[in-house]
């Protein structure tokens, strides 16, 4: 009797454990619940304060040179007097938030589980300037049940993080990489969540972290899709060095590829190389916010 007490005991405190023993990673990266809290208050505030130019330096050029300023004026002057901002927060929570505290940082991400267990873990990567707002149209419809093209039923664990320095997620060291990052990502795929195998989406920049897990991650990455490839083609210079000739649409994409490098990558550079000196950073900076609640 009192041995069978004891065993209960036992029991019961083992049961009491298991929560805490059961998830060890969960506790290692302090995996929590998140809650977006825009304080809309502040956000009017900082849109109001934001002074735009009054008048266009080009106006000949209208959007070819930039986003055009009778558009900004116009967003702004909705953000201001009626944009819902506690229904887009009530919207924004409708879906699961977490964060993690991954190799110091703390990365945020939505995580929509499908109800079938063979469902496939998918991480969809969002880019600059950007958030993890790009998939909202999606993120449910991929975790609900589906058919593919031959009637297989499918579905997806969805995971969408927020890059480093964006959203909700903690700034990076300034020596950070993107390969870094694709480190953190596959971290909180097969650690903090579980995943042993996964696929990927990226766009924009987060292509370059999507890439960084095709390649260096090739037992948990078992599929890739990618909006765009994040390197260039050869320049002509190494084509000719190469010996190699191009037909007429490889021809036509080395010309888009050499004249975007020539006209087009200035932000690019920018951005690369001298991310705290840009003369409009808090200009820079607000549109971003705007734009992350504009999906
Ligand atoms: C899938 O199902 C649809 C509707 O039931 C049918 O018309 C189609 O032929 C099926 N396709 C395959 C590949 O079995
Ligand atoms: C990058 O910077 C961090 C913080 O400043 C430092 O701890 C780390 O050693 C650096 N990493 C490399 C690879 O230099
Ligand atoms: C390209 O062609 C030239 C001339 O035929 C040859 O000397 C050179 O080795 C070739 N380069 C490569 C990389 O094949």
């Amino acid at each position: 009797m009192r041995l069978h007490a004891l065993k209960v005991l036992a029991y019961a405190l083992l049961s009491v454990a298991l929560p805490s023993t059961a998830h060890p990673y969960q506790q290692k990266y302090d995996l929590q619940k998140f809650h977006i809290d825009l304080d809309s208050r502040r956000m009017v505030d900082l849109i109001r304060q934001t002074r735009l130019p009054k008048k266009p330096e080009y106006p000949d050029l209208r959007a070819t040179a930039g986003i055009d300023l009778d558009v900004l004026k116009s967003m702004q002057k909705q953000w201001v007097t009626s944009f819902d901002w506690p229904k887009e927060q009530a919207s924004l929570n409708g879906f699961n938030h977490f964060t993690a505290h991954i190799e110091g940082l703390r990365i945020h991400f939505i995580h929509e589980k499908a109800s079938d267990p063979d469902a496939i873990p998918l991480i969809l990567c969002h880019g600059w300037p950007g958030s993890f707002l790009e998939f909202e149209p999606i993120i449910k419809s991929l975790a609900e049940q589906a058919q593919t093209s031959t009637n297989k039923s499918i579905s997806f664990n969805v995971v969408v993080p927020s890059l480093p320095g964006l959203a909700f997620s903690t700034a990076p060291p300034a020596n950070w990489t993107i390969d870094d990052t694709a480190r953190v990502y596959h971290t909180l795929m097969t650690k903090v969540l579980g995943y042993k195998t996964f696929a990927v989406f990226g766009t924009d920049w987060g292509c370059g972290p999507s890439f960084g897990l095709y390649r260096d991650y090739t037992a948990s990455t078992r599929a890739a899709h990618f909006a765009f490839i994040p390197f260039l083609p050869a320049t002509s210079e190494e084509l000719k060095s190469d010996n190699i000739t191009l037909n007429s649409l490889e021809a036509f994409e080395e010309a888009t590829s050499e004249a975007w490098l020539t006209t087009g990558a200035a932000y690019f550079a920018e951005h690369s190389t001298k991310v705290t000196r840009i003369p409009t950073s808090s200009y820079v900076g607000s549109i971003n916010i705007w734009l992350m609640l504009t999906a």
